[in-house]
Order: C-alpha cells, then sequence, then structure tokens
C-alpha cells in the first residue's frame, strides 16, 4: 500500500546463477535483467566447471563470477563452497541454467523454496537427461520446457511456467533442442520475474 502511494518500487532480489557450460539460458537472464521493471540482479554467476563458456560470457558482460571444480573433493565440502560464494555475493534466490549436478538433499534444504531450474521437457514427462530423444522415440507431437521449483526430487518440484513446440516430422534431437532452447531463452526471464513478483 505505502508503494503503492509513493510510487516506490521494491528492491530487486539478488539472483545466482549456476551453470555448467554454454550458459544461454543464464545470458538470457542477464539481459532480461537490464529491463527497468526487471524484478532481480543477477550478482553472481557461479559454475562446477571453470572451463564452462557461460562463466566467459558472465565476466565479459561484468557479471561477478565464481568456478568451484568438484574434482578430489566430497560433494558436501564442494557444495559448502559453492554455498558460502552465494552467500558472500548476498544471493537470496538462486536460478539453476544448464546446471548438470544434482544438489544434495542438504543444499536444497538450506535454500528451500528460493530455487528454480529450467528443464527441457514439458514436466512431469521426461525428468533426467536425454529428453528430446525420449519425446521424438515416443512419438510425442509437441516437446517443451519447463521453469520448476527445484526439491530433493529431481525434476520434480512444482511447474511454474511451460513453453510448448510442436515436434515436426524429420525432428532430430539437435533440431527439437534447438527450437525448443529458442523458446527456453523467453520462458525463463518470464517465469522467474512472475516468480520473484508474486
Ligand atoms: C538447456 O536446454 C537446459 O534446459 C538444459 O540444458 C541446456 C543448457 O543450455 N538443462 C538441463 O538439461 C537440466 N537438467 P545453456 O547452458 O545454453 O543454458
Amino acid at each position: 500500500m505505502a508503494e503503492a502511494a509513493t510510487g516506490a518500487s521494491s528492491p530487486r532480489k539478488r539472483l545466482g546463477i549456476l551453470i555448467s557450460g554454454r550458459g544461454s539460458n543464464m545470458a538470457s537472464l542477464v539481459e532480461a535483467a537490464a529491463a527497468p521493471d526487471c524484478p532481480y540482479t543477477v550478482v553472481l554467476v557461479a559454475s562446477d566447471k571453470p572451463e564452462a563458456a557461460g562463466l566467459a560470457w558472465a565476466a565479459e558482460h561484468g557479471v561477478p563470477t565464481f568456478a568451484q571444480s568438484p574434482k578430489g573433493m566430497p560433494k558436501a565440502e564442494y557444495e559448502a563452497k559453492i554455498d558460502a560464494a552465494l552467500r558472500a555475493a548476498g544471493v537470496e534466490a538462486i536460478a539453476l541454467a544448464g546446471y548438470m549436478r544434482l544438489l544434495s538433499d542438504d543444499f536444497v534444504a538450506r535454500w528451500r523454496g528460493r530455487i528454480v531450474n529450467i528443464h527441457p521437457s514439458l514436466l512431469p514427462k521426461y525428468k533426467g537427461l536425454d529428453t528430446h530423444a525420449r519425446a521424438i522415440e515416443a512419438g510425442d507431437a509437441e516437446a517443451g520446457a519447463s521453469v520448476h521449483l527445484v526439491t530433493e526430487e529431481l525434476d520434480g518440484g512444482h511447474v511454474l511456467g511451460q513453453a510448448r513446440v510442436p515436434i515436426l516430422a524429420g525432428d532430430t534431437a539437435d533440431s527439437l533442442a534447438a527450437r525448443v532452447l529458442a523458446e527456453e531463452h523467453k520462458l525463463y526471464p518470464k517465469t522467474l520475474a512472475a516468480w520473484l513478483r508474486s
């Protein structure tokens, strides 16, 4: 009420993004944050792969980055380092964007209700890997992507938004993935913004 009266806007949520590779969804989130009414600011892009192309993109675009390989250490120790980097950056919500590592129950519990993921299928169909090949193999008429809350169950949390893409005759997993990815880049910023405003 007070905000409506004064016209003041809520402070932006401080978003951390976890990636493992290319980072094109991360880039779409960073680019969307340039809009004056965007409800989040990307304060950290972190990766389990120091060589991830997305880390270089983020650094070039002025976004702080953090890399920690999990190699040679217990998972709990690796996750504690990621967690510490997120907290040091003042992160309030986490977006997984092509982060290809399972988060432990303990990590999920510490960030409960504050982690979202984008998954390349129309959940609850095709949790896990090889989603497009499985959709084509099943003879599905459409594929797509889902943004969902992260819980202890792999790709099992509440779905916040979906984009649907027709499967065309002659589609391969790669051709379908490319069309779905283009929709992911629109779906993720839009759904994340709506969720943070809700
Ligand atoms: C995206 O298609 C994303 O939905 C998928 O990996 C790709 C990452 O691309 N995520 C998963 O499969 C998670 N299980 P990007 O690095 O260019 O954003």
